[in-house]
């Protein structure tokens, strides 16, 4: 799922972790593009250069510049560039049709309005045996609690969601506002089992959730030894970042 915005950044830690050589050797062969925003697309030269034909899911709402992207480009003003053509096959996904990946997965495309005119978000639902619905998300730019209610309303039928991983977009400024309470109080109704956040979601958020009594799963304090660390990075291990994993099953 996605491609991260800096292209040094994201070799560096494709390379921690075996993301190259998986995708040279195809055993990465399909990437989930959440959204457009610049955070999770800029950085994709990182994966064609390792697999050209990798096939892509992503929004069908992307504008001219994406495409020249995508198709070996760069974006003067941003410093940003691809020298490496895709030559998969790219899906555009859109809010009418829910795509079925594989058997228990599929992309949900949520046709949102997001900041920076980005617009629609995918969405992996995984439906794990003997527990439930998890969602994996890129920022859950549509909110949390309407992705639980989407998957009760359509996927659950007696199963209940499970849990999350990924950014869920709520204190992204590290600022506390009372409707962040009714967003626990929410999720609480709900009772997922396994919460596994980061990206976007804020530190304070998953901190005040995990105080509340949601099932905020504990990351390790690896992170620390990459080469650049998140400013906003507390010590209360509440977020899922680099060097990290969660398995729900
Ligand atoms: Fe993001
Ligand atoms: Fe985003």
């Amino acid at each position: 799922m996605d491609t991260g915005w800096n292209t040094s950044w994201m070799d560096y830690v494709f390379k921690m972790h075996g993301v190259d050589q998986m995708l040279k050797k195809k055993e990465i062969d399909t990437m989930v593009l959440t959204h457009w925003h610049l955070d999770h697309f800029w950085g994709i030269e990182s994966t064609l250069k390792h697999n050209p034909n990798i096939t892509i899911y992503a929004p069908n709402t992307h504008y001219a510049e994406d495409m020249k992207l995508l198709h070996g480009g760069k974006f003067d003003k941003a410093g940003c560039s691809n020298n490496t053509p895709h030559k998969g096959k790219l899906v555009e996904c859109d809010s009418k049709n829910i795509v079925k990946l594989m058997p228990g997965v599929a992309i949900k495309n949520f046709d949102v309005p997001i900041i920076l005119r980005v617009r629609g978000e995918n969405v992996l639902y995984f439906n794990v045996k003997d527990k439930g619905i998890v969602t994996v998300t890129g920022c859950c730019h549509p909110g949390i609690l309407s992705l639980y209610s989407f998957a009760r309303n359509n996927f659950a039928k007696g199963e209940d969601v499970y849990g999350s991983y990924g950014g869920l977009h709520i204190t992204l400024f590290e600022t506390w506002d009372p409707k962040f309470d009714d967003i626990i109080k929410g999720l609480k109704s709900f009772k997922p089992e396994k919460l596994g956040c980061n990206h976007c979601t804020g530190w304070l958020f998953a901190e005040k959730a995990a105080a509340a009594g949601l099932p905020i799963v504990k990351g390790t304090d690896r992170f620390r030894s990459y080469k650049k660390v998140s400013s906003v990075a507390k010590n209360n291990h509440v977020f899922l970042t680099n060097g990290d994993s969660v398995v729900f099953g």
